[in-house]
């Protein structure tokens, strides 16, 4: 039988697909990914005595970067909702390390409450805080409303790290030269702001657009923040991880959990998709850079027009501060 006339026949030719077109293409994939991703073996930066704080260090893109700072002689705190799935991840990259230096933190982030508890133990630990990663993100949920009367999504994705990093303005500042990242998404291309958004009210949603409007959100303070921290030796910057396969569609349908795994072969996996998180983290070139949007290539991008307009920028910094009731202290 002439090759071309197996290959013809369905069962051989879904064979040859699966067994050899799959393959072939994940190879090209992983060596497109090997030469476009910034080359974190060649950056030297060291973080000996350097305290970093990783939120839903967990999984995922979390876990991968908690575990580089780590590598790089950083002491970790992994703020994670779950003791337990917590635990585990500490487990598992203080045996990839050896590590002594990785500390487990409670926090849920769509929880006000849970967030100023946290930041008083934190305190506590940590005075000086050289580098905070707002990961934790969520996506796929309709609109919820959390016990403090929020939605679950921007409640996560963008209230939480709001009020985490103002909480924490003091440590950073206090560390003398810090960064503060946000894992943003290319998705907040899709968004637009609408403040009732935040209490789950406002303009209509479609499918998980929630999620991308709340990175909108996120991006809409670079600004801002960067502003209001210029000269202090803080800077905050955002950055697009890229499509990564992770646990992040754990809460969509089954249909998009489908054709995530089907299209994974194409995705970066955690370790790829911590690299231009880790660019912001520790690449020297970036010292005193802020306010900036990078692209998961690393290339400082425009974020939407959404997210540049000022007089946006500060109105929703205003009702956020009300919100977070940033406003009542001292
Ligand atoms: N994967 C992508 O393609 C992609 C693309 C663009 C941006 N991102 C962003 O990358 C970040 C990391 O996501 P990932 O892809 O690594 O997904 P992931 O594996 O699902 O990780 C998300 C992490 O956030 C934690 N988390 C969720 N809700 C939380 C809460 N209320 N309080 C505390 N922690 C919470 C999760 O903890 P649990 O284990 O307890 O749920 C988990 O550790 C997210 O901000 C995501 O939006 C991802
Ligand atoms: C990071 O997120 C916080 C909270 O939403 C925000 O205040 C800050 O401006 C963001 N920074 C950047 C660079 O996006
Ligand atoms: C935000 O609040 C400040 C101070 O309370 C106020 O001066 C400013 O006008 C407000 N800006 C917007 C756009 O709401």
């Amino acid at each position: 039988m002439s090759l071309w006339s197996l290959l013809s026949s369905p069962v051989w030719g879904l064979g040859f697909v699966l067994l050899i077109l799959v393959p072939l293409l994940r190879l090209g994939v992983q060596i497109w990914y090997k030469i476009h991703l910034w080359d974190l073996q060649g950056c030297s930066t060291d973080l000996t005595g350097k305290t970093a704080v990783v939120t839903g260090a967990n999984s995922g893109i979390g876990k991968a970067v908690s575990q580089e700072l780590a590598r790089r002689g950083a002491r970790v705190i992994l703020a994670c909702r779950s003791r337990e799935r917590g635990q585990g991840a500490l487990t598992e990259i203080q045996a990839a390390t050896r590590s002594n230096r990785l500390l487990l933190g409670g926090v849920d982030l769509s929880s006000m409450a849970s967030i100023r508890s946290f930041v008083q133990w934190l305190l506590r630990e940590s005075p000086e805080i050289h580098l905070l990663v707002n990961n934790a993100g969520v996506s796929g949920f309709p609109r919820t409303r959390t016990p403090e009367g929020l939605d679950l999504t921007f409640a996560t994705n963008y209230i939480g790290p709001f009020l985490l990093t103002n909480l924490l303005q003091g440590a950073l500042q206090r560390a003398g030269s810090a960064r503060v990242v946000n894992v943003s998404s290319f998705r907040q291309a899709h968004g637009y702001i609408d403040e009732e958004h935040l209490i789950g009210a406002g303009g209509p949603l479609t499918f998980n657009q929630n999620y991308d409007c709340s990175k909108l959100l996120l991006a809409s303070f670079t600004g801002r923040l960067a502003q209001r921290l210029q000269g202090t030796g803080v800077t905050v910057n955002s950055v697009s991880p890229g499509v990564v396969y992770t646990g992040i569609m754990k809460n969509s349908p089954w249909l998009y959990r489908f054709l995530f795994w089907l299209l994974s072969i194409f995705f970066k996996n955690s370790k790829q998709g911590a690299i231009p998180v880790l660019y912001l983290c520790l690449a020297k070139e970036l010292d005193g850079i802020s306010g900036k949007y990078f692209s998961s290539s690393c290339v400082i991008t425009l974020p939407p027009k959404a997210a540049r307009d000022p007089h946006v920028a500060q109105s929703l910094w205003n009702t956020t501060v009300r919100l977070t009731n940033l406003d009542k202290m001292d």
